[in-house]
Formats: C-alpha cells, structure tokens, sequence
C-alpha cells in the first residue's frame, strides 16, 4: 500500500470530464468520488480512502486532505504565459520510474520524434544539473532535431533549443521551459513554451502525468501568429508525452535503488531526486 499524498494538491481529471454526475479517480490506492453540482464540485472519499475536498484550477480537478487551506491550492507559475491546453497521459510503471525517464536526457534521439536532439549531435549538448535543498535544476541545449514541425514553431534549419527545468516535490513535478535560439547571434526565436508535468501516483506500478501546456510569443508584432501556437504547442507535448508512456512498460520493472547501476553525466539529477522524493514527498506524506 502506498503512503497517502492528500496533503498536498495533486491534479486528477481534466474538467472536462466531469461535465455532471460523478467520476471516481484512484489516487496513490485510494479512490475518491468526484460530483459536480449546479454551482460546485465535490470529492467523497470511498472505502478506507481519508476525507478529502478538490478545487478547480487550470482546467483541472485537484484533490487535497480536506483539510488544506486555501494557501495550499495548486499555483503553476505561468508569469508571462499563456495556457494554451492541458492533457493526462497513462503511464504503467511505478512513480519513481516515470518520473527517472522525465529526469534524464539520454532516451531522447531514440524514444522521441519532434522535439530534443539527434543521436548524431549528442557531443554538442551542453547539460548542466544543480541540486537544491528542495528542488532539481537542470539547463540544457542542443541542436534541435529536424521534424516537420519546426516551421510551425518559427524555427530555421541548425536552430538550438535550450531547456530549463525545475523540479519540486510537494507535489511531485517538473515545469520545463523550452525556447530556441540562433547559434551564432545566440539570438531567441519567438517562441517559447512552457510545460507544467505533475508526477502523479494512481498505484503502486501505474503513474498519471497530467501536463499544462503553456507559451508565449515574442515581439508582440508577431502575436497574431498566436492562434497557431495555440494549436502546435499542445499537440508537440501530448506527442513527446506520449512517445514516453508507450515506451515505459519497457522499463517499468527498474528497482528504486540505483545500487549496481552504472550511472553517465545524463543520469546526475536521479539520485538526488530519488532522495528529495524519500524524504519530501513520501515521507512528508506519511506525517
Ligand atoms: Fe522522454
């Protein structure tokens, strides 16, 4: 049996599928009753699952411990961004496993089709990890691979993209920040996008990462591209989301330990992951 993660806010059903009635979600092994009624929603907990209270934020359900303040309700930090969608996605494997493949780079050329770096440019990467007290920082930037869809994102052939990503634990998720740029001027492109990922437990060996999509479109002269953004932007993540969530079952079965492991330069944020994971989510679930 898993721990119980209610004290902190974890997203659990879009909003648009509870448009009346009742869904029931599991989260880390409990299951909850979701209603919405004419004006509110509402969460009961089901079988030995404890009380709990869900609010509605970023076109999603998040369900907490009834007994979260108000303070306590999910804030993504979106300063200067547009939510352009948001969208779940099935992972069958553990938490900690989804979460390893989000946190290392290494699978990119292989297991991705659109976004990161061929497997050619892999001495051109420039990948950079800090570990915080409280959280994972990563930079990193690449060649970006060609795909069909760079134009779409106002991008020229031999463009780089550079990602920033932030990893926090209460809950468990990552906000990656992805813009490209010009290699020689270093100048940016005006697209930039921003993707929200909450790690979030349904068992022991199925894991939910339910993602908010966001961007931004720089000078304002070329906002009126904005409706395309919209589109692409959403769509790209789902695809590199999904590309992960078929892959997974592959790997599902990888001890939490890393003992034996041999463990290269794309692998330095895991263990100090699996450590604030320990102590700052599981455990501060525990009380
Ligand atoms: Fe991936």
């Amino acid at each position: 049996m898993l721990p119980a993660v209610t004290r902190f806010f974890h997203p659990v059903l879009p909003s648009r599928e509870l448009s009346k009635g009742e869904a029931v979600v599991t989260l880390a092994g409990r299951r909850y009753g979701l209603s919405r009624g004419r004006s509110e929603v509402g969460a009961r907990a089901l079988g030995d699952a404890p009380p709990a209270r869900v609010c509605e934020r970023y076109g999603y359900l998040w369900l907490g411990d009834e007994a979260l303040p108000a303070s306590a309700e999910p804030a993504i930090d979106d300063e200067g961004f547009e939510h352009v969608g948001c969208f779940g996605a099935r992972f069958e494997a553990p938490l900690h496993v989804a979460f390893d493949n989000f946190s290392e780079d290494e699978h990119t050329p292989w297991v991705h089709h659109f976004l990161g770096w061929r497997e050619a440019d892999l001495s051109r990467l420039d990948f950079r990890s800090e570990n915080h007290p409280d959280r994972t920082e990563v930079r990193y930037s690449a060649p970006q691979r060609p795909s069909v869809w760079t134009p779409a994102l106002l991008l020229l052939p031999g463009d780089h993209f550079h990602n920033q990503w932030v990893t926090r634990f209460d809950p468990v998720r990552t906000v990656y920040t992805l813009h490209w740029f010009d290699p020689k001027t270093r100048r940016p492109r005006p697209v930039v996008s921003r993707f929200a990922i909450y790690f979030v437990p349904e068992t022991a060996g199925r894991t939910w990462l339910h993602t908010f999509a966001m961007a931004r479109l720089e000078p304002a002269s070329l906002r009126f591209l904005m409706p395309v953004v919209r589109r692409v932007v959403p769509f790209l993540g789902r695809n590199e989301v999904g590309d992960d969530a078929r892959w997974i079952p592959n790997v599902a079965g990888t001890p939490f330990s890393f003992e034996g492991m041999r463990l290269g330069r794309f692998d330095a944020p895991l263990v100090h992951n699996h450590h604030l994971l320990e102590t700052l989510y599981w455990q501060a679930s525990m009380g």
